[in-house]
């Protein structure tokens, strides 16, 4: 009789425990610089959704890939939206009738993240601002110098600017296709579950997720029968452009000067992916204290380059 009381009380608890543990899906507005239906935002997209999170697709009619920071307004369709996902005279923004979060917008990156952000968001999420802007997985690396080109890049540091912390995605794999050619195993999933495994762990830690003003710019290696599935791939803290000046970077791994992207994804002793923290507004590498405010987040993740 006693032990059941227990047992009841028992469940009872657990039963609240769980209800106040029940929180909000983290809100996320998803871009990209290759176009809203290209296979890898389309498995971003995807895998987060399944990962619980609340998404917002709001991404170029067309492939906008070295379109950096333009911004122009949009206007209707002057001919098909890639991969012939939308008819000549579409207007200039518009959506998937059957799923309304997937969203084009006949313009650049960042005005494309910057519809997400003022217009999109407001409407899907009740008002509210989304907690992180996610840019990619882009068709391609984006290291050292091609970050100051980069559309991918270029939406992410828009949203910095507008106070949502961003991490723009990129992947070697040069396989460029339509989501309707999205295979079991394909490098998009790959990338988006490595996207995905990095979000999980920055969105556990405490708000402020990212410093002001700062991005992270995230690129994977290419897919490979040696880095052939999520398990194999390291992330390392690393910088975009190589720097002469001792002692501006945080000490970890035994130095004050983190490897450069490409030294980290090019790498052939491992799956090494790079993480670079970038100053949203110069798209320079961010200095000591933004790199320590990262590290204090990812450290769990991180790993130094043997
Ligand atoms: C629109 O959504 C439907 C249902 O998910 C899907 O079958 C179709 O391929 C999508 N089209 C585009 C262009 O996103
Ligand atoms: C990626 O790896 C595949 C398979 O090994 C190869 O065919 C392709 O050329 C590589 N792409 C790049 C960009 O290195």
């Amino acid at each position: 009789m006693l032990f059941d009381l227990g047992a009841s009380i028992f469940s009872l608890f657990f039963l609240l425990a769980g209800a106040a543990c029940e929180s909000p899906k983290v809100r996320v507005v998803l871009t990209n610089d290759d176009g809203w239906a290209e296979a890898n935002i389309r498995a971003q997209y995807t895998t987060l959704t399944e990962g619980g999170y609340e998404v917002v697709l709001s991404a170029p009619a067309q492939d906008q890939s070295g379109t950096g920071s333009l911004d122009l307004p949009p206007t209707p369709l002057l001919e098909p939206c890639e991969y012939n996902t939308c008819v000549i005279g579409s207007p200039a923004t518009g959506y998937n009738a059957s799923e309304p979060q997937l969203n084009y917008v006949n313009s650049f990156p960042v005005t494309s993240v910057k519809f997400g952000i003022q217009t999109l968001a407001p409407k899907f999420f009740s008002g509210s601002p989304p907690d992180i802007v996610v840019s990619g997985p882009n068709v391609g690396a984006n290291t050292g110098i091609s970050v100051l080109g980069s559309g991918t890049v270029g939406a992410a540091c828009e949203a910095a600017k507008e106070d949502i912390p961003a991490i723009a995605f990129s992947g070697t794999a040069k396989t460029r296709h339509s989501y309707t050619e999205l295979v079991a195993g394909d490098s998009s999933f790959i990338y988006s579950s490595l996207a995905l495994s990095l979000i999980d762990i920055l969105i556990a830690t405490p708000k402020p997720f990212l410093p002001p003003n700062t991005i992270l710019n995230v690129n994977f290696p290419n897919v490979t029968a040696q880095c052939a599935s999520e398990g194999n791939f390291e992330f390392v803290l690393s910088r975009a452009f190589p720097t002469l000046i001792p002692g501006f970077d945080l000490n970890i791994c035994n130095t004050n000067t983190l490897p450069t992207e490409s030294s980290v994804v090019g790498n052939s002793d491992g799956c090494f992916a790079s993480i670079s923290v970038l100053d949203a507004r110069t798209k320079l590498d961010a200095g000591k204290s933004a790199q320590t405010f990262v590290y204090s987040k990812l450290g769990p993740l991180l790993k130094c380059l043997s």
